[in-house]
């Protein structure tokens, strides 16, 4: 059973007179031990997924999903503070800009150590406990690569660089030990080093403590290689997911191939919003979706049938929404 389990997941969103479907459809899944990366152009929605995830979206958005669980429990009927109690234990998030996320008037050194469960700060006394929790901290500071613990200790979250933000943000996430990590494109502008010793730290945490992962990225090579399955999202409508290494081999829908395809030129950052060089035009805005298929105007298929949204279909564990996919033949 996917620990993580989500099934057409709507997002409305009421601007005057209009109301928009910034999500339609979506499903997604994690498995236990599974690192799933969840890719897409930027403004393809996954930002907006993972707050819903963590019941981060506002109250006047409409959410519904035929299903949205936690092991087995509906994420949408739990009170505020049941959702609450299952975010502190079992899903940890680094949100896409980091800096944000951090409490600009308290230390970083406080903010970690305060994100640590008490049951895990070991000792009678409380210096003892202090004591082990600093510990706990600055170990957890160097598995992340910050090496320099006395100063970033100490420091404000605006006296430090962006990349050390980053990484305490992702020190803040681990140190709970959860079951999940959801990692919000949390690489993006990292220079190669430190992005490596992040993908790094990530797969050896998956590797040694089945640590699950949905890893959220526009950088598909650079998680390609540690990612066991992939969901691919296009203008908030999943558009084809699977195994990595079969979608790789042999993508389904015409938007991943554009995306695979691409993915040399992705090797230094692009900026949000850059257009893929193998497909014409770029990824609509909300408020000028195409009917059916939105990647029609794009698409080096389409055909009449097009304006008619593909339903969801299954070979295995490969599903895909298209009329015409790739390497099959239709009738
Ligand atoms: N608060 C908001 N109000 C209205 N529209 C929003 C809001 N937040 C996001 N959107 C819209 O929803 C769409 C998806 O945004 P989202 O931030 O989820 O994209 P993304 O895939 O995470 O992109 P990126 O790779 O740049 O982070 C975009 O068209 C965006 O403009
Ligand atoms: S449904 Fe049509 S427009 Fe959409 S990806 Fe498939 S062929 Fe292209
Ligand atoms: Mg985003």
């Amino acid at each position: 059973m996917a620990m993580l389990d989500i099934k057409n997941l709507t997002l409305e969103i009421s601007e005057g007179d209009t109301t928009i479907k910034a999500l339609d459809k979506v499903s997604l899944s994690v498995n236990s031990g599974e690192i799933r990366a969840l890719v897409g152009e930027s403004g393809s929605g996954k930002s907006l997924i993972v707050s819903a995830i963590c019941g981060a979206l506002p109250a006047k958005w409409k959410l519904t999903a035929d299903r949205m669980s936690w092991n087995g429990e509906n994420l949408l009927s739990m009170s505020t503070q049941q959702r609450r109690e299952v975010m502190r234990r079992d899903i940890a998030v680094v949100f896409q800009n980091p800096q944000t996320s951090l409490d600009p008037s308290v230390t970083l050194g406080e903010q970690l150590e305060e994100s640590i469960p008490e049951e895990f700060v070991k000792g009678q006394w409380f210096w003892q406990r202090a004591k082990h929790r600093k510990k706990i901290a600055i170990s957890t500071m160097h598995k992340v690569g910050i090496k320099d613990h006395n100063t970033y200790l100490k420091s404000y979250p605006h006296q430090v660089p962006s990349d050390i933000g980053q990484k305490f943000m992702m020190a803040i996430a681990l140190v709970a030990q959860p079951k999940l990590l959801i990692a919000d494109d949390p690489t993006r502008g990292m220079e190669p080093t430190t992005k490596t010793q992040i993908l790094k730290l990530l797969t050896r945490l998956n590797q040694t403590r089945a640590l699950s992962v949905l890893f959220v990225s526009h950088d598909l090579l650079a998680i390609a290689s540690m990612s066991h399955t992939m969901t691919v999202l296009y203008a908030g409508q999943t558009v084809e997911s699977g195994k990595m290494k079969h979608i790789k081999k042999r993508p389904l829908h015409p938007y991943t191939k554009a995306l695979l395809d691409s993915a040399p030129s992705f090797r230094k950052d692009l900026p949000p919003k850059s257009s893929l060089p193998t497909l014409k035009g770029s990824i609509p805005t909300l408020q000028h979706l195409p009917i059916g298929c939105r990647l029609g105007p794009r698409c080096p298929r389409a055909q009449r049938e097009c304006v008619v949204t593909p339903s969801s279909r299954r070979i295995h564990d490969h599903i895909y929404s298209c009329h015409y996919p790739l390497h099959r033949e239709v009738k």
